[in-house]
């Protein structure tokens, strides 16, 4: 018989109301809102006082991704187990060009996930050379369930295209309806910025800001703006991480251009000023952290909606990978941050998240008023699952959705940090941080997998999802 569950007198969110009302899950799916519904088969739980909120999907994530001669530190079911834990359900990994062929590097990527995942996930694929090949095998990524691209303008000699081959790799993905992500940074800049910090015996991690100047990212986002227009293709830019970046995507925007935008919480919180602390090497990613202002800028994109979505780019180190931490009851240690000690450059280059960003956004954005409950369920669920071909199965409370559910509560004050999230590694960025507001139960698909706390989840019951063409529909 049919697992029923009755979440009885919570209010929902959604991307556009808050209502009180039951919601009424069977099986795998959301099979009734409303009030005082009857269900005599069903598990009643009483969830008067909490919040009801779509599970979280995050749109940018790197599991299990080597760097540096090392790796990422959490891996499918590490990462996913976090996000699970931090009330998101859905996460999109980046699938590294990493084989001779696009299906290769997907295969090869998908054989090491689907044993792990704890929460449902799906691929975009890096596109980071062109050749006749590749623009030919773009062909068979629809066929393989992954509707987006993700191309660089920074990352010189390594993951980098030219601008004519992103105008290429543009015309091809429309063709295809498939949507195309931007890395924006100025490539060129950086690699002169670099030889001569590392000629001048700059060692110390704050000189990965130093060379990755906040116009070279405006520059770049205005740049790949223009490439879609041109292209008459539809661009998402990526890890948006100043104010400029954001006055660009408005002029885009007002001008009809199909350009979106994501930002990612640690763009809204911190600074240059943090990477040349002792520890800055815990803040290194790229593109890097700018100032206040680019902060306040940031905001001001996601209150107007400039910007649409909220994702982590999450993509943990060590910062100190000498050090065993425990993981479910076992020592581990992956070398991480300290391998660049002596030199900025061979520091790994990302940042934990993925299970900060809901309750770190709740507090900051809708507790602190910058943010309505309504935008921040947009924000970090119904948009990424719109735009990237995942609505309305994820990111919406309705019925016949997916019953991806978070039972959210408002009052609960966490003081937040390593030992609360759970991600593997040995530091958090919001240490010490007071939160107010936490998920306190999480549904996979009609399955609690997260409960006060304890995990009852297990590697490998997340599923794989093919997504849906990009049919135009820029938000
Ligand atoms: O530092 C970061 N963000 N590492 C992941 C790669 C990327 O560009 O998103
Ligand atoms: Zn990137
Ligand atoms: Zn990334």
């Amino acid at each position: 018989m049919t697992h029923k569950t009755l979440l009885r007198g919570g209010t929902l969110i959604t991307a556009s109301d808050m209502f009180a009302a039951d919601l009424l899950i069977a099986g795998e799916r959301i099979a009734a809102i409303g009030r005082d519904l009857v269900a005599p088969d069903a598990q009643v739980l009483d969830v008067r006082g909490k919040f009801i909120l779509p599970g979280g999907v995050d749109p940018h994530v790197h599991l299990d991704l080597p760097m540096f001669g090392t790796v990422s530190s959490d891996d499918h079911y590490t990462g996913t187990k976090a996000a699970a834990f931090g009330g998101t359900t859905t996460v999109l990994d980046f699938v590294p060009l990493d084989h001779p062929t696009l299906t290769a590097s997907v295969q090869a990527w998908k054989a090491k996930a689907d044993p792990k995942v704890a929460v449902d996930y799906g691929l975009h694929m890096n596109i980071t050379r062109w050749d006749d090949a590749i623009r030919d095998e773009m062909a068979r990524l629809p066929e393989m369930g992954i509707t987006s691209i993700k191309v660089f303008m920074a990352y010189n000699g390594r993951l980098r295209l030219q601008d004519g081959e992103i105008f290429q790799a543009l015309r091809r993905a429309r063709e295809l309806g498939l949507l195309t992500m931007l890395h924006a940074e100025n490539g060129d800049v950086i690699e002169v910025l670099v030889e001569e910090a590392l000629a001048q015996g700059h060692t110390e991690p704050v000189w990965h800001a130093r060379t990755r100047p906040a116009w070279g990212a405006v520059e770049a986002a205005l740049r790949g703006a223009a490439l879609a227009q041109q292209a008459q293709a539809p661009l998402y830019i990526v890890h948006m991480n100043t104010a400029g970046e954001v006055d660009v995507l408005r002029y885009a925007r007002e001008k009809g251009l199909p350009v979106m935008g994501e930002t990612c919480p640690q763009y809204l919180f911190f600074t240059e000023e943090h990477l040349a602390r002792p520890d800055g090497a815990k803040w290194i990613c790229s593109p890097p952290m700018r100032t206040p202002a680019d902060n306040a800028g940031l905001w001001r994109g996601l209150e107007l909606g400039v910007l649409q979505t909220v994702g982590t780019d999450h993509c943990p180190f060590f910062f100190d990978g000498t050090r065993p931490i425990e993981y479910e009851g076992q020592p581990v240690a992956i070398p991480g941050k300290e391998l660049g000690k002596d030199d900025f450059t061979k520091i790994p280059n990302g940042v934990p998240g993925v299970g900060d960003r809901l309750p770190v956004l709740w507090t900051k954005g809708v507790v602190e008023g910058r943010l309505t409950p309504q935008q921040f369920v947009a924000l970090t669920a119904t948009n990424p699952a719109k735009i990237f071909g995942l609505y309305p199965r994820k990111g919406v409370l309705a019925p016949g959705a997916d019953a991806d559910v978070v039972v959210w509560d408002p009052d609960l004050q966490v003081t937040y940090g390593v030992q609360v999230a759970q991600h593997r590694t040995d530091y958090n960025l919001y240490e010490g941080w007071e939160l107010t507001g936490f998920p306190v139960q999480v549904f996979l698909r009609g399955r609690l997998i997260v409960d006060h706390g304890e995990w009852l989840g297990q590697a490998g019951q997340g599923r794989y999802l093919a997504r849906q063409a990009f049919r135009g529909q820029v938000l």
